[in-house]
This record gives structure tokens, C-alpha cells and sequence, in this order.
């Protein structure tokens, strides 16, 4: 069998390797086994690669991935899990500037390609230009370098649709020609990279983890671009996976969120926002931790709704540890999971997973509404924009038709947070002053500690 054949065989079976990977990262009990199994793929792949007759210098390469690989290990240990989802960020924006750089050197390395390979040439810059900059705005507001509020100015839908409409005429100058434009090709490094600032810079607040799915399936799709440009199968087959797997996430989020892409990525979030709304003159109630008990110690039915603040405090373990004794109480205790709740899609099931929640007390958001009213006590735990009643009452909020977990129809409610700061979307939550609603302030975990103290 030629060398030729061999890392065809190869890719395909990295290819497959991919898809079962993937499919296997629909349930928290395969993830795991899915994960090492699209590593393997990618180990596969890498080799399989590394044996291609074009390849030219070992050394160069060698010392890449040493470089490469050093860092990475370094942030992946380094990250913590609420920064997760900067980190996600900047890993589709080295994907898109990579996409970019392999297009831009084509034009040095091969003078004479045929016009298909031209046009993939102007996608993987187009694509990746956007992506890496777009990421990087998006982890520097989601790392709060910059603020996560939308930066919105006047004439800036009109300005970013000439820019597209100015950057696909370039992109057909070049197209025809592309060995006497240049200055073109430069040209259109610049726009799209302009253009990816542009783009990120309206979007804000809990619109975010829809903009990076959207960058996710960017990055996807530029490497695609790449892999028709080197010919490159497998890099066609798995960037066409991760720019459809982008593209789904990004259509469940934005259900999740009952919002439209198109609102999304051109109305800004802050449109509504930034509406003064009346203050809240009424009073909140705070609790001891022994008080909660007292009410805890009685209940039948417990509903726990875990948020961002959860994964802050890590207090999963000791969310556990009493839902355990609520069990040996008697109780019936759920975990109610809003697929929007915490920084990244599956945040809390990761949380919870680590904590060994079994995967069937977790419920979700529509099927633990049905059952709100007839719960004693629902305990928030740092969550705070998941469970606001105002995407459900107020027209004027700027989350209004976001699908809420309803702890405000339980009967006692219990929220444990540091203060009556808002959450990521930076409103108020009337929650917090309802009748039913009690505050416990402080750490979640700490409080949850002094809480089970009492169990
Ligand atoms: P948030 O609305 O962000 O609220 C989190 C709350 O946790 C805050 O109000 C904070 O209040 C509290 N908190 C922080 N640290 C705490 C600690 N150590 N102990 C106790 N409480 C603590 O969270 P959520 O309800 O999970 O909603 C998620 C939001 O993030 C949504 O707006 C969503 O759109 C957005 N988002 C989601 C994702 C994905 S994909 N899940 C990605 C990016 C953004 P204090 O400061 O007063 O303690």
C-alpha cells in the first residue's frame, strides 16, 4: 500500500473517531470516553499528516509543537473553571488568525492556483480574519478588559454592511486576479480583521454565549476554507463538523434565550438597558443559615437552581453533601438546570457531575416549571439572571421573553448570595423582594457549610 493511501485510510478513521467523539458528547456519562476518542483521532491525524511528502522541515515543526504544546498544557492547568469561556474564546481566535495565515502564505508559496482554490484563498483570510478578531474582542469582554456592556454608535449596521458589501468587491478583484493585487489581498486582511471588532463590539450581556458559539462556528468554517486550499480532507470534513456543530449550538442558545440571530448580532443588547427603570423601594429579607434550617428541616420537596455563582464559590461539593441529608430527611430534593445558567453551555452538569449529582436529579428548566408551585423550598444558589421574573413580566427588560426557571412561584424561595449585585446581564432581579424570597448573604459555600452545620 502506497504512503498515499495510508494517510487517507488514516484520515478517515480520524474522521470517524471525530463524529462518534462528538456524538458521544451528548451525555455526561460518554463524554469523558468521547473526548479521549477525538484526541485519538486528532493523535492519528497529526501523524498521519506528519508523514505527507510536501511536509519540508521537521525541525520547525517539531519545535511548534513543543512550544505549542507547552502553553497549552500550561492554561489548560492554569484556567480556572468560571474562565473557561475566555479561554474558548482565545482557542477560536488561534484558529481563525491560523486559517488566516495559511491563506495569506499561499499566495508566496503558490503563484499560479486555479480560481477555486483563490476563492477558498479569500474565505480562509475573510473567515479567520473575522474570527480572530471578533475572539479577541470576545474574551477581553468576557475576561472584563473591556466592558461588557454593547459599545453601540450611530450608523453602525449601515458601516458594517458596507464594510462586507466593500470586502466581497475586493475579494472578486482579487479573485480575478490575484497575482497583480496585492495590495488587494492586504487589503482585505485589514477589512476583515476590522470587521470582526465591529461585529462583537455591539453584542454584550447575556447575548454573549451566543457570540461565541457563532465565533466557535467561524473558526470551523475558515479551517474548512483551509482544507479545500491545501487539498486537505480531513481538515475539510472537520472544520465543516465544528462550523455545524457552532451553527446548531447557536440556534439552541438563541431558543434557549427566545431570541433571534439576527436580533442578536444587530439589534444590541443594551437598546433596552439602558432604560431607566424605578428602583425598587421595597425592603428584602435576609435569613441566618439557622433559619433556613428550621424552614429546610420541614420540607417535602426541594428544588435546587444553581448558577455562575456556584462555579464561583465551588460550593458543588457541599451542594451535595446537603442535598444528601435533605434525602435522609425525607425530602425530595431536584436540581432544576436553565441551559443558559453559569458561563458556557453544560457549565452547571459539568459542576454537578464533578460533585457525583446523579444525572437523573437533574431536571429541566420546562419540566421543573410544571412543578414550581407545589415545591416548599427552592434554594438559588448563585444564580441570578436564570431565575429573574422580569424576562417573564416586563416587556421593558432587556432579557424580556428569555425563558426563566419560575422559583418565584415555590413557596419559599431561597437565594444565597455576596449582595444584591446583579448578574451578568446587569439588571435588577424583583425577585429578591417577592414575599415568598429570602436572602441568605455571603459565600454560597460558606453558607451552605453553616447550613449543614445545623442539618
Ligand atoms: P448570573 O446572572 O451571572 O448571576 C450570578 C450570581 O452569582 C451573581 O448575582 C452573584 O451575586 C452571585 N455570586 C457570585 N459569586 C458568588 C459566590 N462566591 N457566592 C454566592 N453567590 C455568588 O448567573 P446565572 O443566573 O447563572 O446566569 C448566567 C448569565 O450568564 C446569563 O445572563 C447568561 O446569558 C450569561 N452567560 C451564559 C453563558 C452560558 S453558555 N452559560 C455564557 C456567557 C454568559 P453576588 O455578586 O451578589 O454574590
Amino acid at each position: 500500500m502506497n504512503l498515499q493511501v495510508m494517510i487517507n485510510i488514516s484520515y478517515l478513521v480520524s474522521c470517524v473517531c471525530f463524529i462518534f467523539g462528538l456524538k458521544m458528547l451528548q451525555s455526561p456519562l460518554t463524554a469523558k470516553r468521547g473526548n479521549i476518542i477525538s484526541a485519538s483521532g486528532m493523535l492519528l491525524a497529526i501523524v498521519a499528516t506528519l508523514m505527507h511528502k510536501e511536509v519540508v522541515n521537521y525541525t520547525y515543526i517539531f519545535a511548534a509543537i513543543l512550544v505549542g504544546s507547552s502553553i497549552g498544557i500550561f492554561a489548560a492547568k492554569k484556567v480556572k473553571m468560571t474562565g473557561m469561556p475566555e479561554m474558548v474564546a482565545l482557542l477560536h481566535g488561534f484558529g481563525g488568525i491560523a486559517s488566516l495565515l495559511v491563506g495569506w502564505s499561499i499566495y508566496h508559496a503558490r503563484p499560479n492556483i486555479p480560481l477555486f482554490t483563490t476563492i477558498d484563498v479569500f474565505l480562509s483570510i475573510f473567515i479567520g480574519g473575522v474570527t480572530f478578531t471578533g475572539s479577541m474582542i470576545a474574551w477581553a469582554k468576557l475576561s472584563e478588559r473591556l466592558p461588557g456592556k454593547p459599545l453601540v454608535f450611530s450608523f453602525q449596521k449601515i458601516f458594517n454592511f458596507s464594510l462586507i458589501a466593500f470586502l466581497i468587491i475586493l475579494g472578486i478583484i482579487y479573485c480575478n486576479n490575484p497575482q497583480e493585487n496585492y495590495s488587494v489581498l492586504l487589503g482585505i486582511i485589514a477589512g476583515s480583521l476590522v470587521l470582526g471588532v465591529m461585529m462583537v463590539i455591539p453584542i454584550g450581556g447575556a447575548d454573549m454565549p451566543v457570540v461565541i458559539s457563532l465565533l466557535n462556528s467561524y473558526s470551523g468554517l475558515a479551517a474548512c476554507a483551509v482544507g479545500f486550499v491545501l487539498e486537505n480532507n480531513l481538515l475539510i470534513v472537520s472544520g465543516a463538523l465544528v462550523g455545524a456543530n457552532g451553527i446548531i449550538l447557536s440556534s439552541i442558545m438563541c431558543r434557549a434565550m427566545n431570541r433571534s440571530l439576527a436580533h442578536i448580532l444587530f439589534s444590541g443588547f443594551s437598546a433596552v438597558s439602558e432604560q431607566k427603570k424605578e428602583k425598587e423601594q421595597r425592603e428584602v429579607k435576609s435569613l441566618s443559615p439557622k433559619d433556613a434550617y428550621y424552614v429546610l428541616e420541614a420540607a417535602k420537596s426541594v428544588v435546587i437552581v444553581p448558577g455562575y455563582g456556584l462555579a464561583v464559590a465551588q460550593a458543588q461539593h457541599a451542594v451535595r453533601e446537603l442535598e444528601e441529608l435533605l434525602e435522609a430527611n425525607g425530602a425530595d430534593v431536584k436540581y432544576a438546570i436553565h441551559p443558559v445558567a453559569g458561563r458556557m453551555p453544560g457549565h452547571m452538569n459539568v459542576l454537578l457531575a464533578e460533585a457525583n449529582v446523579p444525572y437523573d436529579h437533574l431536571i429541566e428548566m420546562e419540566n421543573i416549571n410544571r412543578i414550581m408551585s407545589n415545591v416548599d423550598v427552592c434554594l438559588v444558589i448563585g444564580a441570578n439572571d436564570v431565575v429573574n421574573p422580569s424576562a417573564r413580566d416586563d416587556a421593558t427588560s432587556p432579557i424580556y421573553g428569555m425563558p426563566i426557571i419560575e422559583a418565584d412561584r415555590a413557596k419559599n424561595v431561597f437565594i444565597f448570595k455576596r449582595s444584591m449585585a446583579s448578574g451578568f446581564a446587569g439588571i435588577e432581579n424583583p425577585l429578591f423582594y417577592k414575599d415568598n424570597a429570602f436572602m441568605i448573604f455571603g459565600d454560597a459555600k460558606n453558607s451552605l457549610q453553616a447550613l449543614i452545620a445545623e442539618f
